[in-house]
């Protein structure tokens, strides 16, 4: 149902984007509106942004702020490289009974259908849980090219906490035409390009929990991704309006050999 309804949900969510650049946070409605899925899509050529309202339902969230809860959090800087460990400040689950609510996060995430046709991922890295308090930050830094012996295309948050229960905190991500910062409801995800440079600012106030993660892309370039993904919003609206058409079909095809052309399995 979501996939029927992007194309106007990609035209409400720029007002939604520029909404969000004013006040710096974004809410998403519940997902019983008919635009869940897709509240929020930048749609800044070669930075494609997007913000997907609901990845984790309100029990999805009570089982995993309980399982961190109980898990015991080490310094930041051990999975931070070199340079980034300077200006990382943040505290990381370390605790192997969180296999469990990792393996629920990273099933949401993947199951998500609007997050599989924006970032069109072949594979994850192991989720990192963080939390940031009493005045922790993570300064401007771009993620490693490889982890665990993934390249990483695409660098996502998916935000844990209530953003009522802290100050600060924001996400800020960084690009030509200015900086992004994000701060989402609780259950909301957060992907962009891993090129980009970006910054957690300091959380001033509360708690801040996130899961952070990185997908190796079939498709390793943003704006190619953002052409797969706005031609296959276009189809599957094509197709809600008119069912498979001749149009459809030569949209579809284009598509499917443009995924063939591009991408690196
Ligand atoms: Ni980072």
């Amino acid at each position: 149902m979501v996939l029927e309804t992007a194309a106007p949900a990609l035209r409400a969510s720029r007002s939604t984007l520029r909404r969000a650049r004013a006040e710096t946070t974004v809410s998403i409605d519940a997902p019983s509106s008919k635009l869940a899925g897709i509240s929020n899509y930048s749609n800044k050529l070669g930075a494609m942004q997007i913000v997907i309202g609901n990845v984790l339902s309100a029990d999805d969230l009570a089982i995993v702020t309980a399982a961190l809860a109980r898990a015991h959090f080490v310094d930041g800087r051990a999975t931070a490289g070199f340079a980034a460990r300077t200006v990382k400040n943040n505290r990381q689950a370390d605790d192997r009974k969180l296999e469990t609510v990792r393996k629920l996060v990273t099933e949401r995430i993947m199951g998500n259908e609007v997050f599989r046709l924006a970032v069109r991922p072949k594979a994850l890295t192991p989720l990192l849980f963080s939390r940031y308090q009493d005045g922790m930050n993570y300064g401007s830094h771009v993620d490693d090219a490889l982890m665990d012996g993934l390249r990483t295309d695409v660098s996502f948050t998916l935000f844990l906490s209530d953003p009522e229960s802290y100050d600060g905190g924001e996400l800020v991500i960084e690009s030509a035409s200015g900086d992004d910062a994000v701060k989402l409801a609780a259950g909301s995800l957060v992907a962009y390009p891993s090129t980009a440079l970006h910054l957690v600012a300091p959380v001033t106030r509360g708690r801040r929990l996130a899961a952070v993660g990185w997908a190796r892309s079939f498709i390793r370039d943003s704006a190619r991704r953002e052409m797969l993904f706005d031609l296959d919003t276009a189809r599957r609206q094509l197709f809600a309006r008119e069912g498979k058409s001749a149009e459809y079909d030569l949209v579809s095809k284009s598509l499917a050999n443009l995924l063939r052309m591009w991408a690196e399995d």
